[in-house]
């Protein structure tokens, strides 16, 4: 289409003197005419050419107007077509509108009305075409945003990690080697979750909540933590408030992976049989993902070196959990979940070799 052109037309009559006539109207008023007397040729040039308008007569040999209208809908739906039309025949031209025609003249026209409406046909076929550009237009500006929404979110995501990574080695640096335990608590979490058939979402979550499980170590003094022997029973009680000191910490958050992270530091020392604490909670009023992550740090705590023991190995470690050494029993476990680690426990060694301090 050129823009300096009223538009292209593509007229079609069967009738030479209609059909010369008609087109010498229009180029004479700037529109781009290309003139067809056999309805078939037109449909073929059609699907060639760019149209803005198609003007038809009904009546033809091989082809009439109605069935010209639909081969060309049929090909493009919004160019426009006007049907030229005998008075006897309005009744047809009347139901060509139904089929979707534009608009029709009567035979013989006066020129002024053809001329309106075959303006009226070009700007509404440049109507639809504005439309359908702005539409196309939004929805590549939706995809943009969607695309700019979702690095963002990324961003965010892995800056919260990045936080949550650096103020927990803050309270771990003190008493573990390096943060790799950080690191390996939200792998073994994960996967054991993962195994005990838990959606994509809350595994996400709890690799991500089950690294802050001890922040509140950060308010237990040196003296105890870093203590190379054993703990009074003062101290260990001392030691045991780590638990609602972390809970305190992130309690309340709007957050629900926060409120996870504050559930595990509040709950990972309870255990199945009510020996644990804070509360000595008993099987299931211990909240699941605080079951799950006692166990996970216990297997991490008893496999790397702390200034109160040495490291074990992956065999020495499922020996003390799964038959227990006096301190640890197997009966502190959540059965499902013991079973669980022990269905997956070459891939909790496989973290633990894998993210070595
Ligand atoms: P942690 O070192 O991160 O240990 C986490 C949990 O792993 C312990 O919780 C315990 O259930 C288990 N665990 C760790 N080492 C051993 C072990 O040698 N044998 C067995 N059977 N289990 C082990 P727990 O007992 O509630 O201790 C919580 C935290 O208190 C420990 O975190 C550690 O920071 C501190 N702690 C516990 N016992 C001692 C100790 O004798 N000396 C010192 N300095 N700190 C201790
Ligand atoms: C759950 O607490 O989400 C179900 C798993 C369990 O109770 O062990
Ligand atoms: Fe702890």
């Amino acid at each position: 289409m050129n823009e300096l052109q009223e538009g292209a037309i593509l007229v079609v009559d069967d009738n030479a003197f209609v059909l010369d006539s008609t087109s010498l109207l229009l180029s004479g008023y700037g529109f781009s005419v290309t003139p067809f007397m056999d309805p078939n040729e037109a449909v073929r040039k059609f699907s060639a050419g760019r149209f803005d308008a198609v003007l038809t007569d009904v009546k033809m040999p091989g082809m009439s107007g109605i069935d010209l209208l639909e081969k060309i809908h049929s090909m493009n739906k919004e160019v426009p077509v006007i049907l030229m039309t005998a008075y006897a025949e309005l009744d047809m031209a009347v139901n060509a509108i139904k089929l979707g025609a534009f608009d029709f003249i009567i035979k013989p026209y006066k020129p002024e009305y053809l001329l309106h409406a075959v303006k009226k046909a070009v700007n509404y076929g440049r109507l639809l075409q504005i439309e359908k550009n702005y539409k196309l237009k939004l929805e590549e500006d939706v995809k943009k945003r969607t695309h700019e929404l979702a690095h963002a979110l990324n961003m965010l995501k892995s800056m919260s990690r990045e936080i949550v990574h650096r103020m927990t080695a803050v309270a771990e640096y003190r008493d573990t080697d390096t943060g790799a335990h950080i690191k390996r608590i939200g792998l073994y979490a994960g996967a054991l979750a993962s195994s005990l058939g838990k959606d994509a979402a809350f595994v996400e979550d709890i690799s991500f909540a089950s690294p802050m499980h001890d922040i509140g170590k950060i308010g237990i003094p040196d003296s105890i933590l870093l203590k190379p022997g054993k703990l009074t029973d003062e101290e260990f009680e001392v030691m045991k408030t780590h638990t609602s000191i972390g809970n305190k910490m992130l309690v309340d958050s709007p957050h629900e992976n926060i409120q996870l992270a504050a559930s595990i530091a509040l709950n990972h020392h309870e255990r199945w049989d009510g020996t644990g604490y804070p509360r000595g909670l008993k099987g299931g009023e211990t909240p699941f993902e605080g079951r799950i992550v006692m166990l996970v740090d216990q297997y991490d705590a008893l496999r790397s070196k702390r200034p109160y023991k040495q490291a074990l190995s992956h065999k020495e470690v499922m020996d003390i959990m799964l038959k227990g050494d006096g301190r640890t029993h197997p009966s502190h476990f959540d059965p499902e979940v013991l079973a669980a680690f022990e269905r997956i426990a070459g891939d909790f060694d496989e973290i633990f070799n894998g993210h070595g301090d």
